[in-house]
């Protein structure tokens, strides 16, 4: 069977703030995910929230960018927009940020990723097994540099070194600041390591939108890479990234693909989306309340029976006393960084603030700049 993962994500309100979706709201996109699997179209479906984004995980076999499917995940984002506002919850609809789009869901709003495969549990893959990462309050590319150093870096994932991988992987980079369209760049790992380097290295423009394995040829990681701002022309929230990533086998083992998350790396986000902060791992369903806007993620394992159903409990990877270390590190960095306020490297550059209110606030003063006297032209005469 050809089946695919599809997940689709949004941010559709919250309580208290940009904190969490409400229980109504996660219930009514259930109910709507529940009547899809009683009716075929999707074969499983599992839902979560990580800070304000409700993410939408889902086995079918309509293939990628199926509209099916994507209207499904619109009308259940509907659904909690609906009870959202009905509540007068904070940001009611926020992602959806088309009308009524009409099949395929990409550059409406909600993030996706999707990747299909031959699934037989049989050849190389005797076992189908993969983990969701979903991240809040932070920028389109804050999987760069994990995502590179699980499969580009054997000394983060000492199992490149080993038949199945060591030919190394394909890296599909995509540049967000195309507006015409999915503008695409496949550069191999190892040759190309530093070329993929020079790119990723700039999260806000450049994100991994797909990687394959040069062995067998099987896509491995799907990312939602897309900038809000580039879509609704304004600060709109940020992106907040989800990804699947296939595991085990031929792939890296889970560990090797979350080690590179210990650094707690500095990515764009947090408070309006403007600030320099760690990336702090959480466990599944938590709330964005800690004394900053800290940028999350959270990550959920799943196997898959021969129908393409979840096994009957899921991993939630972050939720374990071994990170508690790393949530410390990371609130530690943040302490710092913040510490700095508003002074150069800890907020991102005017480049990214120009599509929020700063833009305003900057341009109205720009107005108001004089040149000095003695240097008009007159002056000089
Ligand atoms: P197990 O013995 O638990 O299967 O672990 C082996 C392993 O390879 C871990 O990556
Ligand atoms: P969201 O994208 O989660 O709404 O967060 C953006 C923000 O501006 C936080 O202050
Ligand atoms: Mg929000
Ligand atoms: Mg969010
Ligand atoms: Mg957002
Ligand atoms: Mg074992």
């Amino acid at each position: 069977m050809r089946l695919t993962l599809s997940v689709i994500k949004a941010d559709v309100g919250s309580v208290g703030g940009h904190t969490k979706p409400s229980t109504r709201m996660i219930a009514a996109v259930e109910g709507e995910v529940a009547k899809a699997i009683c009716n075929g179209l999707l074969i499983d479906g599992f839902i979560c929230h990580t800070g304000d984004d409700i993410a939408i995980i889902m086995t079918h076999t309509r293939g990628e960018g199926s509209s099916e499917v994507h209207q499904l995940a619109w009308k259940a984002f509907l659904a909690a927009t609906s009870v959202a506002k009905t509540s007068g919850l904070y940001g009611a609809g926020q992602d959806l940020l088309a009308d009524a789009p009409s099949g395929n869901i990409r550059g409406a709003g909600p993030g996706v990723a999707e990747l299909s495969f031959d699934h037989s549990l049989s050849g190389a893959r005797p076992a189908e097994s993969f983990m969701v990462f979903a991240a809040d309050k932070c920028g389109p590319g804050a999987y760069n540099l994990p995502l590179y150093l699980a499969f580009a870096d054997p000394m983060y994932c000492a199992g490149l070194m080993l038949p199945p991988m060591i030919k190394g992987f394909r890296f599909h980079v995509i540049d967000m600041d195309n507006t015409a369209g999915d503008s695409l760049l496949e550069l191999d790992a190892p040759a190309d390591s530093y070329h993929i380097a020079a790119l990723l290295r700039d999260n806000e423009r450049f994100g991994i939108d797909r990687i394959i394995s040069r062995t067998h040829g099987e896509a491995v990681v799907a990312v939602s890479a897309q900038r809000l701002h580039a879509i609704a022309g304004k600060y709109t929230g940020k992106d907040d990234p989800v990804a699947i990533v296939r595991n085990q086998g031929i792939f890296p083992a889970p560990e090797e693909i979350i080690s590179p998350f210990a650094k707690a790396h500095f990515v764009g986000g947090d408070a309006r989306g403007s600030h320099v902060m760690p990336l702090m791992p959480v466990p599944l369903n938590t709330s964005v309340t800690g004394m900053y806007c800290l940028p999350i993620v959270s990550c959920v394992g799943f196997s898959i029976d021969k129908e393409g159903r979840f096994a009957e409990s899921y991993t939630d990877f972050f939720d374990n006393p071994a990170w508690d270390e790393v949530r410390r590190r990371a609130q530690r960095k943040a302490i710092e960084m913040r510490s700095q306020g508003w002074s150069g490297a800890a907020m991102l550059p005017y480049s990214e603030l120009e599509y929020g209110g700063f833009r305003d606030t900057v341009s109205g003063l720009l107005k108001r700049f004089r040149l000095r006297d003695e240097r008009k032209p007159e002056a000089a005469e």
